[in-house]
């Protein structure tokens, strides 16, 4: 076969092999390239056939330059026509419509029990008090020895407690059925002057009605120092009770009995024309001091225990305590930060 001939199918190869490839094989842009550099890069087939051109006669050098042309014209055509098509497949692809109505996207609510625990901690933590928590699970000794209810004394009875089997028959473990324990965890683990507020959940053997939940929370309160008095108390409870509901709001304390202090009271505020009780309070009982080791004749100090459901059903008009825990969106979608 002469020279020529060989040159000819050479050409018609390559051709062959361009086509073939850029019709079935190339997908995308990086494809197209790959295959670019292959045929018409600088190293590539048409630039190798060029190179034939020096070794022919002029008279077969007017034979194959044309055809090398030809096939270098169409392969650059086919190029950009590939590279329009797979544009266009990929505009398609990502094309948004801006114009659409976006999709509802469902923003969850705090709960209300969470927003009035917030808002009662930020009326303390304004009067510097600092927000601490403790723990469920509590022994006998914390939740009532060390809060001067001794074992088989009445009063334990205001506390139907949910008492836990546990292997450690010395220790009796519950459930805490008020935040009160934590009054002595956090004395035993600071020295005065302390001012904290302590939010938890609580639990009691109890029946449940539109007032009372075996499972509820409580927030804490309590303040050592030395020379604190019972006016440190009102004033403190009153400022709260003035940030919750509103400057004008009007306090009523009457004498309670709690055994963990001494004296004890219950804070009302007037609400809708009657008095309701919101909390229970005292100054801390010289041996709660000292069965932390705090001495009672440097120290005094107050506490207080209140129930924030309690709180939000006033504030919220909710009539009762069970909708806290019956997740029903109806009831939860009201609530709103
Ligand atoms: N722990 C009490 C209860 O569960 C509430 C309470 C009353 C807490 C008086 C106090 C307090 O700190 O001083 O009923």
């Amino acid at each position: 076969m002469s020279n020529l001939n060989k040159i000819i199918e050479e050409i018609e190869e390559v051709e062959q092999s361009a086509n073939g490839q850029i019709d079935q094989q190339i997908l995308n842009l990086d494809q197209l390239e790959h295959w670019r550099i292959i045929f018409l890069g600088r190293n590539g087939e048409i630039s190798k056939l060029m190179k034939y051109l020096s070794s022919v006669s002029d008279e077969n050098k007017r034979i194959i330059g044309p055809k090398i042309n030809n096939l270098k014209k169409s392969l650059s055509n086919k190029y950009n026509l590939t590279q329009k098509k797979i544009d266009q497949r990929n505009n398609a692809v990502t094309e948004f419509d801006f114009t659409l109505p976006g999709r509802p996207v469902n923003l969850g609510n705090y709960h209300p029990t969470t927003l009035i625990i917030r808002e009662i901690c930020t009326a303390f933590s304004e009067m510097g008090f600092q927000i601490i928590e403790g723990q469920e699970i509590e022994t006998e000794k914390y939740n009532f020895d060390l809060l001067n209810i001794p074992n088989d004394h009445p009063a334990r009875d205001q506390w139907d407690t949910i008492w836990l089997q546990t292997e450690n028959t010395n220790v009796k473990h519950l459930l805490r059925t008020h935040t009160s324990p934590m009054q002595a965890r956090v004395m035993e683990k600071n020295n005065p002057p302390l001012r904290v507020i302590i939010p938890g959940k609580c639990y009691r053997y109890e029946a449940t009605d539109a007032t009372h939940e075996w499972q509820f929370h409580q927030i804490e309160g309590l303040a050592v120092d030395k020379n604190i008095s019972f006016s440190e108390l009102k004033g403190t409870l009153f400022e709260m009770a003035r940030k919750l509901f509103g400057t004008d709001q009007k306090v009523r304390f009457r004498c309670d009995f709690f055994p963990f202090v001494e004296p004890g009271v219950d804070m009302s505020i007037e609400w809708n024309g009657k008095w309701i009780e919101i909390l229970g309070a005292g100054m801390v009982h010289p041996k709660v001091l000292e069965g932390v080791g705090y001495n009672p004749k440097e120290y005094s100090g107050f506490a207080f225990g209140l129930g924030p459901e309690r709180i939000s059903m006033l504030k919220n008009k909710i009539s009762d305590i069970r909708n806290f825990h019956l997740n029903d969106l109806r009831f939860l979608n009201q609530f709103t930060i």
